[in-house]
Order: C-alpha cells, then sequence, then structure tokens
C-alpha cells in the first residue's frame, strides 16, 4: 500500500530517493516524504499529494545533500491525509527517523507508556509510536535499539530507520509487510517492491518476518529482533526497467491490457504439450499425489484475483471434478472453517502480499491444509509461505486496476485444472484439444484489442450513466463481476456485477429508460438463457451493451450495442470476454477525465486488513 525506498552508498541520496519514489507511487500516493542526514544533521521534507509535490518542495528549499536517506509515498491508515501525518516521522531526542509499511496494533499502549515518560507527540499516527520508542530504547546502537522496539510492539511493519548520531547506518526490518535489500556495489537500495531497486542493482535479499538489517557502506548483516544472526539468501531480481517503463503508453493500465496476448503467452510457455495432452507445471509435480487423491479444493483471494479464482471453481468442478469452493480471504480466515484430510487450498494473488490473502493461507496451513499459490510477484511473501505453486509469469502489473494479472490467473488455474483432469478423468484427446484451444487465445485477444476504438465508441455513448449492470452466467458470472469492478475502481461509476438470473430477484428495479446493462452473452451453454434475460432488461427500457460471438445476428436483433469476441469454448471464454469489459473501464475513466492508474483512495496492494 505504502511504499518505502531509502539509500545508503556513495551517491546522492536524493535523486535516488525521488526515483525510486515515482516507481513506488502506484503503491499509494496520499503524501510522500524524504529524510536526508547531511553534514547539518537530519533534514526533511514532506508534502500532501503526488511525489511530484514533492519535488517541488524539495526544489524551493534548494535540495538536499547526503549519500544516506529514507523515503516513503503514503496511502493513509491511521491519521488523516496532512503533511504532519506524511513519513519519515522522528522521535523527539535520540535523532530517530522513519518510514513504515503496516500497522502497530498496540500503538495505543505503547504511546500512553511513552507519554507517561515524558515524550511529546506531534501527529496521530502509529509510526511516530515507533520512532518514539526506538528512540527510548537507544543507547548508543541503533540496531539493539530497532530490535528491542521491535519486540515490544504487534501488529504489520516493514520499516527503515535512521539515527543522526550515526550518520552511516541504516537499519530495516520487517513482519508481514514486504521489504528488500538491494545489494549494489558499494550502496544498498532498501525498497518494499522491486520496482524501486532494478534500476540499481539485481541482487537482492528479501527480508523474512522477524528478521532485522544493519546497513552500512561496508556491507550488512542480518539478525532477527532477539538478535540471532540470520544466514540471508541472496537473489537475482528477474525485473528489467523497460518492464516497468510506460513506452508509448499514456497509462499503464493500457498498456497492460495491450501485453495480455504475448503475456499469456509467457504463461503458457513450456507448460502445455499439445502431442502427449500433458500439462507440465515443475511447481506442482512433487504434490501430484496429493492433488490427484484432494477432496475438496478451496479457492481463496480478494478483489480481481477472487473473481479469477471464482472462474476456477468453474474450471476445477468442470475440467477435474473436484467439489470446490472460492471465499473472500477475508472471510474465510476468521469464520472457522472446515479443513478436512485431502483438503487442497488455493490462494491466487497478483502482488503476493494481501494481508487477508496470505492470513487465510496461514489459517488453511494451521489446520492441516496443502497450500498452494497462484501468484505473480516472484519471491512474494504468499510465494514464499505455501507448499507449492505456479507463478503466472505475466511480467510486473503497474497499473492500480488488475487487468493481465487476472488473464494471467485465469489461465493459470486453467492449466491447474487439465493437470488434475489429466491425471484424474480427463482423456488425452480431449486434453488436447483444450490445449490446441489454449494456445489459440492470445491470437484471440489479439482480435479483441482490434477492436478498441469502436469500444471507446460504445462507451462514449453511456459513460455519463451513473449506474451500470454487468450480468452474465456460468463461466461468465465472475467475468460480469469483474467488468462492474473495473468500472467503478477507476471510472467511480456505480455498477453492479451478478448472475444474469439473479436481476429478476431484485437488481431489475434499478432498470430504466436508458440504464447500460452489459451482457456477456457469448454462444456458450447458457446462451439461450441469457437471451432471455437480454428481453428482460429491454421491456424495461435498459440499453444493452453485449459481448457476442462474432458473427451472432440474433444477438444484434437484441441488443442496442454489440461488441463481437471470437468463438471460444465456454470454459475459455472469460480470457477473451474479460476484455472488452477491460478497455470500456479504461475509456470511461479517460472520457470522464480520470487518473487512470492512480485511481482515488486505492492502492495497489492491500498490505494491511
Ligand atoms: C482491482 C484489484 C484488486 C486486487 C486485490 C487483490 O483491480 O487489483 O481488487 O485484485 O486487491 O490483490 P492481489 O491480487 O495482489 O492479492
Amino acid at each position: 500500500m505504502c511504499g518505502i525506498v531509502a539509500y545508503i552508498g556513495a551517491g546522492q541520496a536524493q535523486p535516488i530517493l525521488l526515483e525510486g519514489l515515482k516507481r513506488l507511487e502506484y503503491r499509494g500516493y496520499d503524501s510522500a516524504g524524504v529524510a536526508i542526514l547531511d553534514s547539518a544533521g537530519l533534514r526533511v521534507a514532506r508534502s500532501v499529494g503526488r511525489v511530484a509535490k514533492l519535488e517541488e518542495k524539495l526544489e524551493d528549499l534548494g535540495g538536499f545533500r547526503g549519500t544516506v536517506g529514507l523515503a516513503h509515498t503514503r496511502w493513509a491508515t491511521h491519521g488523516s491525509v496532512t503533511e504532519t501525518n506524511a513519513h519519515p516521522h522522528r522521535d523527539d531526542r535520540a535523532g530517530i527517523s522513519i518510514v513504515h509499511n503496516g500497522i502497530i496494533e498496540n500503538y495505543a499502549a505503547v504511546k500512553k507508556y511513552l507519554q507517561e515518560r515524558g515524550h511529546r507527540f506531534q501527529t496521530e499516527t502509529d509510526t511516530e509510536v515507533l520512532a518514539m520508542l526506538i528512540g527510548e530504547l537507544y543507547e548508543g546502537d541503533l540496531e539493539s535499539a530497532v530490535q528491542a522496539a521491535l519486540r515490544e510492539v504487534t501488529g504489520a511493519y516493514a520499516i527503515v530507520v535512521m539515527c543522526e548520531r550515526e550518520p552511516d547506518v541504516l537499519v530495516a526490518a520487517r513482519k508481514g509487510s514486504p521489504l528488500m535489500l538491494g545489494i549494489g556495489n558499494g550502496e544498498y537500495v532498501v525498497a518494499s517492491d522491486p520496482s524501486a531497486i532494478v534500476a540499481h542493482t539485481t541482487q537482492a535479499i528479501a527480508l523474512d518476518d522477524y528478521n532485522v538489517a544493519r546497513i552500512s557502506r561496508d556491507g550488512f548483516r542480518t539478525s532477527t529482533i532477539d538478535n540471532v544472526e540470520v544466514t540471508p539468501k541472496v537473489m537475482q531480481l528477474e525485473l528489467d526497467l523497460e518492464q516497468i517503463e510506460l513506452g508509448d503508453y499514456p497509462h499503464y493500465m493500457i498498456k497492460e491490457i495491450f501485453e495480455q496476448p504475448a503475456a499469456l503467452r509467457n504463461t503458457m510457455r513450456g507448460r502445455m504439450d499439445t502431442n502427449e495432452g500433458k500439462v507440465v507445471l515443475g511447481g506442482l509435480d512433487s504434490f501430484a499425489k496429493e492433488l490427484v487423491r484432494a477432496r475438496k479444493i478451496i479457492l481463496t483471494a480478494q478483489g480481481t484475483a477472487l473473481h479469477a479464482a471464482m472462474i476456477g471453481e468453474y474450471l476445477l468442478e468442470d475440467l477435474a471434478k473436484i467439489p470446490c469452493e472460492c471465499e473472500y480471504a477475508s472471510e474465510f480466515r476468521y469464520r472457522n472453517p472446515i479443513i478436512d484430510e485431502g483438503t487442497v487450498v488455493i490462494a491466487v494473488s497478483q502482488s503476493g502480499e494481501t494481508a487477508d490473502t496470505l492470513a487465510a493461507l496461514h489459517e488453511a496451513k494451521d489446520r492441516g491444509a496443502l497450500a498452494l499459490g497462484v501468484v505473480n510477484s516472484v519471491g512474494s511473501t504468499i510465494a514464499r509461505e505455501t507448499d507449492a505453486g505456479v507463478y503466472l509469469r505475466v511480467g510486473p502489473e503497474i497499473g492500480v486496476a488488475s487487468t493481465k494479472a487476472f488473464t494471467g490467473q485465469v489461465a493459470v488455474l486453467t492449466l491447474v485444472s487439465m493437470f488434475m483432469a489429466r491425471r484424474r478423468f480427463m482423456s488425452p484427446e480431449a486434453s488436447a484439444r483444450l490445449i490446441g484451444e489454449m494456445e489459440q487465445i492470445p491470437g484471440k485477444i489479439e482480435k479483441v484489442l482490434e477492436l478498441d476504438d469502436e469500444i471507446n465508441r460504445v462507451t462514449e455513448k453511456y459513460v455519463e450513466r451513473n449506474n451500470w449492470l454487468f450480468l452474465g452466467r456460468g463461466y461468465n458470472y465472475p467475468t460480469a463481476m469483474e467488468g462492474a469492478l473495473k468500472l467503478k475502481e477507476i471510472s467511480y461509476i456505480h455498477a453492479e456485477g451478478m448472475p444474469a438470473a439473479e436481476m429478476k430477484h431484485g437488481p431489475i428495479a434499478l432498470i430504466d429508460e436508458g440504464m447500460p446493462v452489459v451482457f456477456i452473452a457469448n454462444q456458450g451453454n447458457q446462451y439461450e438463457k441469457v437471451i432471455n434475460n437480454i428481453e428482460e432488461v429491454r421491456s424495461r427500457g435498459g440499453h444493452v451493451i453485449a459481448v457476442a460471438t462474432e458473427g451472432d445476428e440474433r444477438i444484434r436483433a437484441v441488443a442496442q450495442d454489440v461488441i463481437e469476441v471470437p468463438e471460444v469454448s465456454d470454459c475459455l471464454s472469460p480470457l477473451v470476454t474479460v476484455v472488452p469489459l477491460q478497455l470500456m473501464a479504461y475509456h470511461a475513466a479517460v472520457l470522464r477525465g480520470h487518473d487512470v492508474d492512480k485511481p482515488r483512495n486505492l492502492a495497489k496492494s492491500v498490505t494491511v486488513e
């Protein structure tokens, strides 16, 4: 949600920190700040709004010169969006400054204790409490003070701390919120996301929970908060700068929508063998027996990932014939779920850091389930904490509205279903046929992308309307939910997605003259039923925008607008039908003048409950 970047080395910290903040801005962006140690001591600048505002402020201040510093872009959790509440925060005695992602849950009790000891607070934030606590415990060694403070707090944190009295040291730590240490040549970049590191180095370590890193220009040491030394595992970041740059596109969202054919080719590469009719998933091989014998699968996720998981539920039941449930991770984690022997839990997540999904995963593991991950971010917490998994391989997703990760998740869940199906009931012929069809999907998406201008024109007709419905059946009921979520999150138009049959049970009352109702009406298993639902909407004055199979004349007779997609089997259809919905949402947001990649109130990765 919030972003952290910190630097220590031989270079000037300010430009490195600002560039890092810009790369992290997509994670959360209501305020930003920077602290740099220069020869005169600690210099801090903070501002409400985007990183560009902070940059202007630094220019007005003449810039900070120094080779060690930390910076933050905030998405408010505790305390309103004000300059005072923006990070970095400071203590009132020892010259501590800190940036923090996460929430200190027992901050109120700690604050009371510190107030009794005479500390004076400037802000409403939990982070300032942590700064004061580190200051209170400081006895000349920052690393020890941080370790001691972290032994006293509960909650989640990724932090980087500096101290005026130790100007050549940064201390970083994490619990429940991601943090990486990029290892350069005589310089180090600490960040909550690899995108702020790769411009400097591709060697990094991902800190584990309760781990602390003490970093100086000469090297670093990792330990636990109880000061037990930890041997770091250095990894290679597989991210190149081009992947996280806009290129010729105006927004990341449209770039990522258009990247989908290439991304899915990557997802499938080397994982399907048409001749043998086999899906090959290295990550699952050693658990193949457990998967074949599985009695129940629970898919869990949030938001767009949940919609992909819902499609996964249909796929697993349909293809692999395994009873399957799909549930919001936030509900699953608190509802005392029954996990019998033979239960497999699959956590679906782009970032691999979503707090609720991670907690659901812990809950499932504690209850004895085999835990699998369908994750995009390599080395993320969920990826590391699952027993096994399959990466999406769609490349970094920067746009806050998830697009290529959604199709990547659906594609991977299709592969997982086929992996199990082939080992259970599916014949080699049926499997080979489906594999052949999967291989055609990227090309079919390319055909839909050619309709971009037409989709823009259709969107323009309805963009002033403030209420939309998205309806679909079977595999495309979750697609309808996803279409509605995309529209509301970036264009701020109220939209609801639901099974088409559900409309009659209440929502039909909303339909009035000209209300846009988007139907996913491809020629799938429930096509005739969808046509009936379209008639019901038409007879109440609703305007139907149908996503339909190429050449379908029947739909043209009943819908005001038709967006044609290539013919595709029902079980693979969401991979294609979702694309026009993504484009509609994108164009609606642009037409309404919104900041597509940074929608209000949203953050890319929701690392708090
Ligand atoms: C919407 C969106 C969110 C995420 C959700 C889960 O466009 O991106 O709904 O899908 O916050 O995030 P991950 O997949 O990172 O677990």
